[in-house]
């Protein structure tokens, strides 16, 4: 297959997801948050995909920057957590994700091969723009693409067609990386060539399309290209 454009999911596969609550329990005076951390982190990222699905199915759109804050709030009651000031560093550390370490020096391959770059994320353009300025990433995107353009949420086929609205190219010359197995799933029955990013070796989402590779990191994205 001959690539040219390379496409990333933002939010666990460019952006860690987690070191919100992992920077920020690290952080002194935040013992209670130091307990809980990891069960935190995951339930706000399991509660803010599972609503950014719902406000999906149930036709009521709101920007994945509100759905965050609603999925933290849940997830900070879940882990008896009733502290705004807490709520609002988190949600700070969340805007200026880090990038994983292995996305700048794949970033660079990828550029200097020449292929165009760019994200697709349910995140709204007021994350994506902190999020990509702080990792040190905006000099390998050719654009950042939201789910704001669409107004809905992945999988909805509508997301996927901003990336044919915005590169002129076959959607087979399209690689679609994710380390969301439903996302890379939803792109490759869409018509991408796709790679999920296993990153915690879970086994793979039983839906209606299979993502052509799975690999462990994003390491070797280049050599695919
Ligand atoms: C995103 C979510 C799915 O960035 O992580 O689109």
């Amino acid at each position: 297959m001959t690539i040219t454009t390379c496409i990333f999911d933002a939010y666990g596969t460019l952006f860690d997801v987690d070191a919100a609550a992992r920077q920020v329990a690290k952080q002194p005076g935040q013992s209670q948050l130091a307990a809980v951390w990891a069960t935190l982190a995951k339930d706000w990222r399991a509660k803010q995909l599972e609503y950014t699905w719902l406000r999906a199915i149930g036709g009521r759109h709101i920007p994945f920057w509100q759905v965050t804050q609603d999925a933290l709030d849940w997830a900070m009651e879940n882990n008896g957590l009733y502290d705004n000031a807490l709520r609002a560093k988190l949600l700070a550390v969340y805007k200026e994700c880090p990038a994983y370490p292995e996305v700048i020096p794949m970033l660079k391959a990828l550029k200097e091969k020449g292929v165009n770059i760019a994200i697709l994320s349910n995140g709204s353009p007021n994350m994506l723009v902190p999020a990509v300025r702080s990792s040190g990433i905006g000099e390998y995107l050719d654009d950042v693409l939201s789910v704001e353009d669409a107004g809905i949420f992945k999988p909805h086929a509508s997301v996927y067609d901003l990336v044919w609205d915005r590169f002129d190219v076959p959607q087979t010359e399209v690689l679609f990386a994710s380390s969301n197995g439903w996302d890379a799933a939803g792109a490759a029955g869409y018509g991408f060539a796709t790679v999920w990013v296993n990153r915690h070796d879970l086994p793979q989402d039983r839906l209606w399309a299979t993502p052509h590779r799975t690999l462990k990191s994003l390491k070797t994205i280049p050599d695919l290209v």
